[in-house]
């Protein structure tokens, strides 16, 4: 078989469980308005949620890195990669998190496989919300430990497992999303943490989209629900609110020491360049100096979901900057999800593996330079295309 036939028979499978993809092109700038392949629309799908990436401070920081240090760091952390500005950064995330040490990863993604695969081996346990990400749960199945999926948020069923499966010779992570990607809910955390606790197992926290965007000062969930001295693993990424790429895991001296150790994802990759390390460093400092921008997005992603919900859209379990609308058949999402460009407003369609099969939605991600104004038309279109009130 050519690697063409391979392709045709597979992407066939794709066509028919309806959830074939294909790569949108966007113009310009990151910023509340782009254009998408050809047309400007307002853009409701991002994960530049505070208006970061462009940011005149932030795109000043990365063009002195640039020019100062190049554009690449030149190698592995371990092998002359580790240049004085990712420990820089890695000492801000720490003191930001109010956590002993940070490590800084090359994306999320690799952050999340590579500190389950360093925690947990064959023989030890993990327990996995049903909802994690997929890093999570390709981390998870790397690890070769025995994998139990709980279900969404479910402590009663988090804690049967703790009764049934752990003991004080096995060690044992507990794995949380703060904000749950696709469902904008949080984990419930000051429940979470201390029944982890109990039990002696580990916690792994998530906090992707919480980062920067939640809590009184920008540090996330564990900071909304008063327990960010508790997060024994915390980890998110510098590519959504701070507006950069890249990725870290805080926590202890020790969990650096020994993720620089054994961290396969860490070990085998190149350093983040320069202007990534110091655009993250520039946006930190936004973060604690503009908290309207959290703030502000927050209100309007609230003003979203009352918008829609007076109209009879739920919005449901929504209480952060992601709000998604669930429309169920993937491709009655995308063709809602084509009409709202057509009216000018890009949402993204959400179908499976993203989501569990048969609830596809549209997942809405506001910005904090929204206007009220442009938040209400979306609310409209949205009404007037599903055709409720
Ligand atoms: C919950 C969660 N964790 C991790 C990631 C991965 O982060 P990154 O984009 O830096 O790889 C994402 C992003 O898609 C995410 O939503």
């Amino acid at each position: 078989m050519t690697i063409d036939a391979i392709a045709a028979e597979l992407l066939d499978a794709v066509r028919a469980r309806g959830t074939y993809r294909s790569l949108r092109v966007l113009t310009g700038a990151q910023a509340p308005r782009m254009r998408v392949e050809g047309r400007e629309v307002l853009l409701f799908a991002g994960s530049n949620y505070l208006d970061l990436a462009h940011h005149p401070e932030v795109v000043e920081a990365a063009e002195r890195a640039a020019r100062d240090y190049g554009c690449a760091s030149g190698g592995s952390r371990l092998i002359c990669g580790n240049l004085d500005l990712h420990e820089a950064l890695e000492s801000e995330l720490a003191k930001f998190l109010g956590q002993g040490a940070a490590l800084a990863f090359a994306t999320g993604y690799m952050a999340n496989v590579g500190v389950i695969t360093a925690l947990v081996r064959e023989g030890d346990l993990i327990l996995s919300d049903a909802l994690a990400h997929a890093s999570i749960v390709d981390g998870c199945r790397l690890s070769r430990a025995e994998v139990r999926v709980v279900p969404h948020g479910d402590l009663d069923a988090l804690e049967a497992e703790l009764r049934s499966r752990a003991s004080p010779g096995r060690r044992t992570l507990v794995v949380a999303d703060g904000v749950y990607s696709m469902d904008g809910d949080t984990a419930p955390l000051a429940e979470l943490v201390p029944l982890a606790r109990r039990w002696g197992a580990i916690l792994l926290l998530d906090d992707a989209h919480g980062t920067g965007t939640l809590g009184a000062t920008g540090r996330g969930t564990p900071e909304l629900f008063g327990v960010a001295g508790e997060i024994d693993v915390w980890t998110g990424t510098l590519g959504k609110a701070l507006g950069s790429f890249g990725a870290f895991a805080a926590g202890s001296h020790a969990l650096r020491e020994l993720l620089v150790n054994v961290s396969r994802s860490f070990i085998f990759t190149c350093a983040l360049p320069p202007p990534q390390v110091e655009a993250a460093r520039a946006a930190l400092r936004l973060v604690a100096a503009e908290p309207w921008r959290r703030t502000r997005l927050q209100a309007l992603a609230q003003r979203l979901r009352t918008r829609l919900g007076e109209r009879g859209i739920p919005t449901a379990p929504s209480t952060t900057q992601i709000v998604p609308v669930l429309i169920g058949g993937n491709q009655a999402t995308m063709a809602l999800c084509e009409r709202l460009l057509e009216r000018g407003f890009y949402t993204q369609g959400i179908r499976h593996p993203s989501v569990p099969e048969g609830t596809a939605r549209l997942r809405i991600t506001p910005m904090a330079t929204h206007s009220e104004e442009e938040v209400d038309a979306l609310a409209d279109a949205i009404v007037a295309e599903i055709g409720l009130a």
